[in-house]
């Protein structure tokens, strides 16, 4: 079987029915930013499987807007915490949460692909993903300060992230739910989350659900409240891409709003730039000041646009290289909190490498651009296709059979070819 052949293989065998699972077992449902990246991965090959599982997550939208985490298609043991753990009457029942906002990006990035073949697909999604920027806007931003909010790590999509420790320390480890992790029954437990993470995780869950997923209540009574670098770089770079369709698909009013959301978000995100540490942080909302932790979510700001450090950015990359480093490790390898092999405190992610290597290449640096890519290629190559990597031995981590490393993988073996 050929490397393409292999790829493709993986997205089909994950296929349950118009929705990709992250990988069999370990993630048995629809998750959002997983089905973002896959959704692209699909274009490389099926328009018609590419824009069924964008529709599909969309099924999983609330009326408010939210696109959630995790649509629960289809019940399974094998994942914890279930639907009954959040408590949200839906059809398909939902988690009560957003992850990174990659859908607008990957509609424009099918719809120009799939040319004129795909535009009444796109027209029909068009005003949902209208109403997922404003529940943003209305749900995480309600004082229209440019930065929305963050009110639990699952949200960020980088779980255990050292950005989160010290504003996670504020999180009580009490639960009313009863945590039965199964992730840890599937894959090492060193390489997962810890315990107390997970009590944190937990504790937060019960609280949201507490306030019958009310968004203004949540971002009131929420002891965790960041304004995520990788997130904001994420939805801005949507807003962009959003504005896209809108050129199609919208009014003058609706192209207005988002082109002055943008203008905001450039300002307010280019003050997350911290001069000492040389990168970009995470604003702690409730301690104030920006976290001091060097993760790859702060060279997100290129694949939002952000050119003014971008030298600097490529500069910390291409001095990894020099040492070997495994790119783009998710924490500095120099930060006291890095740990290689535990999920996103070290290692390797494709997804990430993917936005940071469009960053650089649409800032005009193409030989750091060329080295992630090649790298994260070198990877899958060398081990296959798993959940991460380990940036110091090269070893594949967590889920074998991996949906988005999968889709990244196409997506960079065609990058490769031109
Ligand atoms: C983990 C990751 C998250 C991802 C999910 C499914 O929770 O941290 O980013 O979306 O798994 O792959």
């Amino acid at each position: 079987m050929s490397r393409i052949e292999a790829a493709r293989a993986i997205l089909a065998a994950n296929d349950r029915g118009g929705y990709t699972v992250p990988t069999n077992r370990l993630y048995p449902f629809q998750w959002n930013w997983d089905s973002a990246f896959v959704a692209m991965g699909w274009a490389t090959f099926d328009f018609d499987r590419a824009w069924r599982e964008i529709e599909r997550l969309l099924e999983g939208q609330w009326e408010d807007g939210l696109v959630p985490q995790i649509v629960f298609h289809a019940p399974s043991e094998d994942y914890f915490p279930g639907p009954a753990v959040w408590g949200i009457a839906r059809t398909p029942p939902t988690s009560g949460i957003p992850q990174p906002p990659v859908l607008a990006t990957a509609a424009r990035f099918v719809l120009e692909r799939h040319g004129e073949d795909g535009i009444a697909r796109a027209r029909a999604i068009y005003p949902k993903l209208i109403a997922n920027h404003l529940w943003w806007q209305h749900a995480r931003d309600p004082d229209d300060t440019g930065l929305v909010a963050t009110l639990h790590p699952w949200e960020t999509g980088m779980d255990n992230s050292p950005a989160w420790d010290a504003a996670l320390e504020r999180v009580p480890t009490e639960t009313q739910t009863e945590i039965r992790r199964r992730d840890t029954g599937h894959v090492d437990a060193a390489f997962r989350p810890r315990g107390v993470e997970y009590q944190r995780f937990i504790h937060l869950v019960d609280l949201f659900r507490g306030t019958g997923w009310d968004a203004v209540r949540m971002l009131q009574l929420s002891p965790f409240k960041v304004a995520d670098v990788g997130t904001n770089a994420i939805l801005l770079r949507a807003e962009r891409d959003l504005l896209a369709l809108a050129e199609r698909f919208g009014t003058a009013e609706e192209r207005d709003t988002i082109a002055s959301r943008i203008a905001r978000k450039e300002t307010v995100i280019a003050g997350l730039w911290d001069e000492p540490l040389g990168h970009y942080l995470t604003r702690d909302l409730i301690g104030g000041g920006l976290i001091p932790v060097r993760t790859s979510a702060g060279f997100l700001p290129l694949f939002a646009g952000l050119h003014d450090h971008a030298a600097a950015l490529a500069e910390r990359i291409d001095a990894w290289r020099r040492r070997g480093i495994g790119l783009v490790p998710s924490t500095d390898p120099d930060a006291a909190s890095f740990e290689p092999q535990r999920y996103w405190r070290g290692p390797v992610w494709a997804v990430v490498n993917w936005m940071i290597a469009r960053g650089l290449r649409e800032a005009g640096l193409d030989a750091t651009a060329d080295s992630v890519a090649s790298e994260t290629r070198r990877l899958i190559g060398d081990a296959g296709f798993s959940e991460y990597f380990n940036p110091i031995d090269s070893a594949g981590i967590g889920g074998g059979t991996f949906s988005w490393t999968a889709a990244i993988d196409l997506l960079l073996g065609e990058e490769a070819q031109r």
